[in-house]
């Protein structure tokens, strides 16, 4: 029998600044009040499973040999093995990575995938190394992790400043390894090597799916509906295209570039042309321009933030008039400014729901790739919005349920899904 005290902030973390891993903690606190009989398992969210740290020594091309510090994190493997992107950023922390795992613990449960959290990262500006720097980079990274990833342990996918060629690396270093090609070791691979096709739509489209949901929810008709998004690459490019082809009038876009907006509705097919063409919306056919300030207080049915995080703060929450907000971005909108829209009574898709058809497809990628059978796009796209309708039904019933936001809901059953599992298999020994 012990009587030691449990502490939340690990000594490994700074116990007054833990950082994003603090932010998490917090949201796991609030949802404790919920889980009933589930809450004797709460400290297991509180505690990553698994955390690898790792040097990667590289020679680099001038011969000199430079070291980075790596991460691999399995947050929670409870409901299946880890899954979630690995980024390259020179600012990339433990905290971080372990905040970013859990989080993917809760998006995966959240959307009911069979899979736990997990999260890695490298500390690099990769705008700083060549091509071959950085694939010798990846490779010895890959190599590293490679005792706790695995297509039945964890599998990695791209995440800031990684792509499908950081993948082909990944896969391809860890099958030499292994001595056989294993493609379900990592997703958001290129098609050529058992990628999956509808994975560059996928996000945008599951963000259009749940915002059909929303409206309906509302009783707000698309045909007509007054859409803004900010972010018009993969994410809020594609929702805008899904939302325009259902007759929805997307009145303003904002990039990098600056805010292009027509209160009769731009044509979405245009912009997306004229965007490839320039590299942004600025100076798109039919439109007037729009400052950041006037973007925001937009009157609209639906406003997509799908660029970056923390873009809607206590400063412009005031001033934005929306019906929905859906969250294609992770993090765009900051726990004050959450606050001020909820007492509004703006209906919030959060991102741990809105943006989650990304790995919902990756999901697919990892299924087809163990059966070597690959599903046409429209099997893809059809699979992909009945698992995110299916969510987001859930996910609005215990909101209506608890009186809560659909954030706090997504929370209480994600974290009641991870639980239960928990639950089940028992403690080992
Ligand atoms: N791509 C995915 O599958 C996926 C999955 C989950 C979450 N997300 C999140 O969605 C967001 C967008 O990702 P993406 O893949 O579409 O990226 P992207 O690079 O394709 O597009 C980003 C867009 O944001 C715009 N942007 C950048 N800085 C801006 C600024 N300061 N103000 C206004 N607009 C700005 C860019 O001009 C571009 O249009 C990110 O937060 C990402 O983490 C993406």
């Amino acid at each position: 029998m012990s009587t030691q005290p449990t502490h939340a902030i690990p000594s490994y973390l700074d116990q007054k600044d833990p950082g994003p891993w603090g932010i998490y903690l917090q949201q796991v606190d609030r949802v404790a009040p919920y889980l009933g009989r589930l809450g004797k398992w709460l400290e297991t969210l509180k505690r990553p499973k698994r955390i690898l740290v790792v040097d990667i020594p590289v020679e680099l091309d001038n011969g000199t040999i430079t070291h980075f510090e790596g991460y691999r994190v399995q947050h929670n493997i409870s409901r299946g093995p880890g899954k979630g992107g690995v980024r390259f950023h020179q600012d990339v922390t433990l905290s971080e990575v372990m905040a970013l795992s859990a989080w993917m613990s809760v998006k995966n449960a959240a959307v009911n995938l069979p899979f736990g959290g997990a999260k890695g990262g490298v500390r690099i500006d990769p705008r700083n190394y060549s091509m071959p720097e950085l694939e010798r980079i990846t490779r010895r990274y890959t190599s590293e992790i490679g005792v706790i990833i695995g297509p039945h342990k964890d599998i990695p996918a791209p995440d800031v400043n990684t792509n499908a060629q950081t993948m082909a690396w990944m896969m391809d270093t860890y099958s030499m390894n292994e001595g056989a090609t294993a493609t379900g070791v990592v997703t958001g691979k290129p098609v050529s090597l058992g990628g999956s096709l509808g994975r560059v739509e996928a996000t945008g489209r599951g963000v259009f799916v749940v915002g059909s949901e929303a409206a309906n929810d509302l009783g707000i008709p698309l045909k007509g509906a007054r859409v803004s998004v900010q972010g018009f690459g993969n994410v809020g490019g594609t929702a805008a295209r899904l939302f325009y082809e259902q007759g929805a009038k997307v009145i303003a876009v904002q990039d990098h570039t600056g805010c292009v907006h027509n209160s009769n509705g731009l044509n979405v097919l245009a912009l997306l042309n004229h965007v490839e063409q320039t590299g942004g919306v600025a100076g798109a056919a039919d439109s007037d321009t729009l400052t950041p300030a006037e973007f925001w207080a937009l009157e609209t049915e639906i406003l997509i933030p799908a660029a970056l995080e923390g873009q809607i703060t206590k400063h412009n929450a005031n001033s934005i008039k929306t019906r929905i907000l859906v969250e294609g971005a992770n993090g765009p909108t900051t726990p004050e400014a959450d606050d001020i829209l909820n007492s509004k009574g703006t209906h919030i898709v959060p991102d741990v729901v809105a943006n989650a058809g990304g790995v919902t497809v990756s999901y697919f990628e990892w299924v087809q790739d163990f059966s070597s059978f690959y599903w046409t796009e429209a099997e893809i796209n059809h699979r992909l919005e009945a698992m995110m309708r299916t969510a987001y039904t859930a996910i609005s019933a215990v909101a209506k349920e608890h009186k809560v936001t659909m954030r706090t809901a997504a929370f209480i059953v994600a974290c009641s899904r991870i639980l239960e599992a928990r639950e089940v298999r028992g403690l080992y020994p």
